[in-house]
């Protein structure tokens, strides 16, 4: 028996909508904050398999979700390259110098023992009876939007620094070397038990469109066919980058997340593959009754398309978990 998430991408089925959340575990949660708050460090809760394992479960055992998404962060491949990264409180992400002989130096051996933790955490939580014909999700950051980061060294918000392309041998050196550690996290989660593989690219709308081929079309489409020929689906998620209709036709994933700035009947007109989400996570902090009338839009619109019900982004940590409760609701009722 298939997943009802393995339907919709594999099957194309289209008369359940299945739904998870981006950052279903995270700070809207009580369980969550009361873990976090004595954990301050936060790469460190990402390496607790212990924590991790139980943190990535929590909102599996509050609403009736479809999948789990392993609690981990895309920067965890930054650090197995040995560059130092830390968040800080109310600012995010801060990524230390770029030391490129050193990371040229390091062998899939080393980058597998420093993330050992996140590939427990997949195997336990794989066990557990909340699973049962459900998804466990595995992710990595995009090539590009990793390099953006290890670049940038903090989120660029709006724009990069402006000597950002000015090296252009390192751009393409970390290109090369994140292609190869990143197929080597991407087999490591599915060995361990990760069903499906989301590619987030955060980033992507920063690029001009003439860009767009050397920084996210090619460095993508290699990881989606490593990921098709280990027999998982890829999801992919170029947020932002306007024109999904080309990066479907190019990258050809199994499934397409949208964002909140793209209309979703534009969307159903051009793409034929599998769309994930869409919906504003704003709209989860006004009341059900905008709720319920934006989630049957997203479900009526995708009526007769293969659709996974999920947001155009990471739900907000203002966010009230009985919103949550409500969205999983309407969707789960919705005929
Ligand atoms: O979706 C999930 O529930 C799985 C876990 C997950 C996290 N981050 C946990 C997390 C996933 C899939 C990510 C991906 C991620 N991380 C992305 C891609 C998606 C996106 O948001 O665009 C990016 C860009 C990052 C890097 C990152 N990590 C940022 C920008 C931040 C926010 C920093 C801040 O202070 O708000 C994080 C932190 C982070 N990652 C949190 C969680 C639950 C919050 C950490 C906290 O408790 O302070």
């Amino acid at each position: 028996m298939m997943s009802p998430i393995q339907e919709c991408l594999i099957n194309k089925n289209t008369t359940n909508k299945p739904i998870w959340i981006m950052r279903q575990a995270g700070r809207y949660l009580p369980e969550f904050r009361k873990i976090r708050k004595v954990n301050s460090n936060f790469i460190n809760l990402c390496l607790n398999k212990n924590l991790s394992s139980e943190i990535t479960l929590q909102p599996l055992k509050r609403f009736e979700l479809d999948a789990a998404i392993i609690f981990s962060d895309i920067l965890m491949v930054p650090l197995g390259l040995t560059q130092k990264v830390v968040f800080k409180k109310n600012f995010g992400p801060m990524l230390g110098p770029i030391n490129i002989k050193k990371i040229s130096k390091i062998d899939e051996i080393d980058f597998i023992k420093t993330l050992l933790p996140i590939y427990k955490t997949i195997e336990n939580v794989k066990k557990n009876n909340l699973l049962i014909k459900k998804d466990l999700i595995g992710f990595v950051g995009a090539p590009w939007t990793l390099l953006v980061y290890m670049i940038n060294k903090i989120s660029p918000k709006k724009k990069l620094k402006k000597n950002f392309y000015q090296d252009k041998y390192l751009i393409n050196r970390l290109l090369e070397i994140l292609d190869k550690f990143l197929k080597i996290h991407i087999d490591q989660q599915i060995k361990s038990g990760a069903t499906i593989i989301q590619i987030f690219d955060s980033w992507a709308g920063l690029l001009k469109e003439k860009d767009l081929p050397n920084y996210v079309y090619i460095p993508t489409l290699n990881l989606v066919n490593y990921i098709k020929s280990k027999n998982i689906p890829a999801i992919c998620f170029p947020r932002k980058i306007k024109n999904y209709k080309n990066f479907c036709e190019i990258v050809k994933p199994d499934a397409i997340n949208i964002d909140y700035d793209v209309d979703p009947k534009t969307i159903l007109k051009n793409i034929q593959i599998p769309v994930q989400g869409g919906m504003d996570p704003k709209i989860l902090l006004t009341n059900k009754e905008t709720l319920k009338k934006e989630t049957i839009k997203y479900l009526e619109i995708f009526k007769d398309h293969p659709y996974i019900f999920n947001l155009g982004h990471g739900i907000l940590p203002e966010t009230s978990p009985g919103m949550v409760k409500y969205l999983v609701k309407i969707v789960k009722e919705y005929k």
